[in-house]
């Protein structure tokens, strides 16, 4: 019943299918809120544009993989176009849920994004 209760929160446009290249990010602005929308191929990402380190502009990033998880000497690359570099001091973000990959308790916002008759919405 909670969940019935809970506000709806609006969409904005913020781009046309075809405007964001793969791999790229654009920057608009969402009420007041400067916001970072990527497309990395297959879906879209809505990201803050701030950094919850030192609040660069996080989006002016790289979009990349990282090293994972391995034994000593071994280095294994994943992730490919799912981490945001920081252009500052090069914290890692996953563009899924946010996190900083260096430590979880750091997070940048992360919005819901969909596709209708070809424009591309953030719900906000
Ligand atoms: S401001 Fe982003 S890592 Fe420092």
């Amino acid at each position: 019943m909670a969940e019935a209760l809970q506000k709806v929160k609006p969409k904005h446009v913020v781009a046309e299918v075809g405007d964001i290249e793969v791999g790229s990010c654009k920057i608009v602005k969402v009420n007041g809120r400067s916001i970072g929308i990527y497309y990395d191929g297959s879906q879209y990402h809505a990201i803050r544009n701030v950094c919850p380190h030192e609040q660069a502009e996080l989006c002016k990033g790289t979009f990349s993989g990282t090293t994972m998880p391995s034994k000593p000497h071994e280095y294994i690359y994943g992730m490919e176009g799912e981490v945001l570099l920081c252009p500052w001091h090069g914290w890692e973000f996953n563009i899924h849920n946010g996190e900083c990959l260096g430590d979880p308790k750091y997070k940048v916002k992360i919005y819901e994004v969909s596709v209708e008759d070809n424009r591309i919405m953030v719900q906000m």
